[in-house]
């Protein structure tokens, strides 16, 4: 399989038509967690970022509630075996704002750092979440980053 074949493999897409589908969704991609991952969610506002993040939180053994961290820019929460990283940096003038506060040091970490609103500059190997709301409502989540065998693991399972 040549490099574009691999690139076009390691791509999914998803059709969510409930929370419970985003839920569904975060949960089979946590299967495949090991910790170090981060994963960039990309959409709108309303689009169900913290939606899935609620979902990958749940699979991941989190009791606490998940909630915006959008002052606080990132919040920790244990999960069973891996803690969870959430940040919003919505309301972050710049990545420097965020470095000043030490936070790029949790994209180093074992745990799992999710990221709406990535104003982190220089982010490779991440897993990236596109989110797009389709006329029905409906939203349509699109995959990158993870290995083309996992992808097409999870893709089957739909
Ligand atoms: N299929 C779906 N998946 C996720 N959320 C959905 C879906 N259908 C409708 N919704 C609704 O869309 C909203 C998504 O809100 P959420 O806070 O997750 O968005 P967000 O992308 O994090 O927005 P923000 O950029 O403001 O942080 C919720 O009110 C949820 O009920
Ligand atoms: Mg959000």
């Amino acid at each position: 399989m040549d490099k574009m074949d691999k690139d076009s493999a390691s791509k999914f897409q998803y059709i969510s038509h409930s929370i419970d589908d985003t839920y569904n969704l975060a949960a089979q991609i946590a299967k495949y967690i090991k910790g170090g991952e981060v994963i960039l969610l990309n959409g709108d506002l309303g689009t169900g970022k913290t939606a899935f993040t609620k979902g990958l939180a749940l699979a991941m053994g989190v009791e606490e509630t998940v909630t915006s961290p959008t002052f606080t820019f990132m919040k920790e929460y244990e999960g069973a075996r891996l803690s969870l990283y959430h940040f919003d940096m919505y309301r972050a003038q710049d990545g420097d704002e965020l470095y000043e506060l030490g936070l790029n040091d949790y994209l180093y970490m074992d745990g799992v750092c999710v990221i709406e609103w990535n104003k982190f500059e220089g982010i490779s190997n991440a897993i990236v979440v596109d989110i797009q709301v389709l006329d029905d409502g409906s939203r349509k989540f699109e995959i990158s980053g993870m290995d083309g065998d996992i992808c097409a693991d999870i893709a089957g399972r739909f």
